[in-house]
């Protein structure tokens, strides 16, 4: 048969995750048979963030024990595996260098061809894997811990960059944030828990760029406001740090929607995907579904738990980009990443 069973790898950051999808080269979405992950957030708990070289090493650990469980859960021998796609970048050198190590080396074995994979066509493309897959074209915002970018997007491959942050990230934003008040790491889930306790408008916090008339974004001066506010409020923080968390949410996502809302404006379309860890948060998805259901615009997201890093969209991207036929699996085994 001309099916594709694609292996699916992602270590780029604090997730292992590894999955399989069954395509066919004619065309639909692929089917995702299983997908395993391992969090190391509890391991990166005690530092307050990720330390690149016990993620690479737990990454090393983890990386076969899941592949094995993905094979038993879909029932399928590796022999069976027909591609072998890891992400190639961007994140951490060390810990992106053990998900290509082990792709190429699984691949070799096999004697069949790799692919790697940019991380953010795997977010990107991951809504497709919800039972409401998109339909192209679209408007993608991406808002992951390291990017924040709106996308026009008019198939896999296909990407035009409308506007992106011109310092940290979205996801950099509620870190940091969340770090000023103590809250840990990963500070994005935190901060969203601590928010929904608070009142969102009980502090006047920055929202740059907002008014800017091009669809770039600038979060590095809220961290600075939030900072401020709270050394304002010195020994009262503790009793108004949920009213300051909803605050400082509220900015972040007050500027991503309407961002988004005017790139549906610039490019006349009525489509929005959501991809990236801060398309997991509440108050960005009841925002952005009301001012979309306002327009008669369709919003897709990736379901809850393939927000955050994970190997189905890995699996899923490489699928979909042989599908498209805009990518060759290679078999020369010279693995190579991106960290940036
Ligand atoms: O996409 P992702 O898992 O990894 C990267 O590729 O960066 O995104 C992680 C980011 C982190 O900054 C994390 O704090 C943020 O997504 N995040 C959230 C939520 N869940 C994850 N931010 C806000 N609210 C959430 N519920
Ligand atoms: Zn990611």
């Amino acid at each position: 048969s001309d099916r594709l069973l694609v292996l699916g790898i992602e270590t780029s950051c604090d997730e292992t995750g590894v999955a399989l999808v069954r395509c066919l080269p004619g065309g639909g979405v692929p089917a995702l048979l299983a997908h395993a992950l391992h969090s190391q957030i509890t391991m990166h708990q005690a530092y307050g963030g990720v330390v690149p070289e016990l993620a690479s090493r737990d990454h090393i650990r983890r990386v076969l024990p899941l592949t094995e469980e993905v094979l038993a859960q879909a029932g399928v021998p590796l022999a069976a595996v027909d591609v072998v796609a890891y992400t190639r970048g961007p994140g951490l050198a060390g810990a992106l260098l053990v998900g290509a190590g082990v792709a190429c080396a699984l691949a070799a074995a096999l004697g069949r061809p790799v692919l790697g994979v940019h991380h953010l066509e795997g977010h990107l493309l991951s809504p497709f894997l919800s039972a409401d897959a998109p339909e192209f074209p679209f408007v993608a915002l991406l808002v992951s811990g390291g990017h924040t970018q709106l996308m026009r997007v008019d198939g896999v491959g296909r990407y035009t960059l409308l506007g992106e942050t011109i310092d940290d990230a979205a996801g950099e934003a509620f870190d940091k944030s969340a770090k000023l008040l103590g809250l840990g790491y990963p500070g994005g889930p935190a901060l969203s828990r601590l928010a929904e306790q608070g009142d969102a408008k009980a502090f006047a916090l920055p929202r740059p760029l907002l008014h800017s008339g091009n669809l770039d974004f600038s979060f590095a001066g809220l961290k600075t406001a939030v900072l401020t506010q709270a050394k304002k409020l010195g020994a009262a923080l503790e009793v108004r740090k949920a009213d300051l968390a909803a605050s400082t949410e509220a900015a972040i996502v007050d500027v991503l929607v309407h961002k988004t809302l005017a790139a549906l404006r610039a490019t006349g379309l009525t489509r929005v995907v959501v991809a990236g860890g801060v398309g997991a948060n509440r108050r960005l998805r009841a925002q952005l579904d009301a001012a979309c259901a306002a327009r008669r615009v369709r919003v897709h997201y990736p379901e809850l738990h393939l927000c955050t890093d994970n190997g189905a969209m890995i699996a899923l991207a490489a699928a979909m980009r042989l599908q498209a036929g805009r990518q060759q699996a290679n078999s020369d085994y010279a693995f190579d990443v991106k960290p940036r």
